[in-house]
């Protein structure tokens, strides 16, 4: 993603703690308490400009959406985006953006704490000797394995057959149940029950496949799928 830098931005993100958490540490093992609730929280690793977390958080109000990245500008986009959707009502809410890096996902989160995790149109890096900085590669699943929870899942999106490819191997390999694969997302028009993230409008404009798939960490959601396909 390309980046223009602005003057001031980290400046503008300290002035808006109700929505932007710049020391996301200090919450560790105790989001529950940053949302005032006990609802699940779902979490897009990589958010970008925060079309699809901010949308979420808007069709989901039961649910706490953390959207991460690791550029300032990125995280001051999506404020913008939030405020947008809620018309400038951004008070303590049932979003919360954060500036982090995936690689210290187990700084930010204590084991159990998150339930959902959402890749979507993460980086591809294609060339095999980046293949571990893929966020689906077993060096992060084993961070997801350890911060989600018994109901946990992640599901994924991508453009990037290469990616989906080597993901669907990396689950895999990872011995973890995978269900809903699917190689065109859009196949019967726009599917409105997912959310578009600003990457997936570009592609599906430009008459690309998206490809998904759910993949079940938590031992109560392989227990419940498994106790599905049996009935
Ligand atoms: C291709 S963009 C996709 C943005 C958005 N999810 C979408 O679908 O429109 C990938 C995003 O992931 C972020 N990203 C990549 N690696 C990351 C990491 N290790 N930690 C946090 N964010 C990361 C980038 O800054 C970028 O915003």
């Amino acid at each position: 993603m390309r980046l223009r830098g602005k003057k001031g931005v980290r400046e503008l993100l300290e002035q808006q703690p109700q929505l932007v958490v710049l020391e996301p540490e200090q919450h560790k093992g105790k989001w529950q308490q940053y949302f005032g609730n006990d609802r699940p929280i779902y979490v897009e690793l990589g958010m970008g400009k925060g079309q699809f977390v901010s949308q979420m958080s808007l069709n989901y109000p039961d649910v706490n959406f953390i959207g991460i990245d690791m550029y300032d500008e990125l995280i001051h986009r999506a404020t913008e985006k939030v405020q947008e959707k809620r018309e400038g009502q951004v008070g303590r809410s049932n979003i919360a953006l954060v500036r982090a890096n995936v690689e210290f996902l187990e700084k930010v989160f204590a084991d159990g704490e998150i339930e959902r995790i959402f890749l979507n149109f993460s980086d591809p890096w294609p060339k095999k000797r980046h293949a571990r900085r893929r966020l689906s590669h077993s060096h992060f699943l084993d961070k997801y394995q350890q911060v989600l929870n018994d109901k946990g899942e992640l599901h994924m999106k991508t453009d990037s057959e290469t990616l989906f490819e080597s993901s669907l191997n990396s689950f895999a390999e990872y011995g973890l149940q995978m269900r809903n694969i699917s190689l065109n997302l859009h196949r019967d028009g726009v599917n409105e029950e997912h959310v578009m993230t600003e990457y997936e409008q570009k592609f599906h404009s430009r008459g690309m496949n998206i490809h998904r798939v759910e993949v079940l960490f938590g031992a109560e959601t392989i227990r419940q799928y498994r106790a599905a396909k049996q009935s």
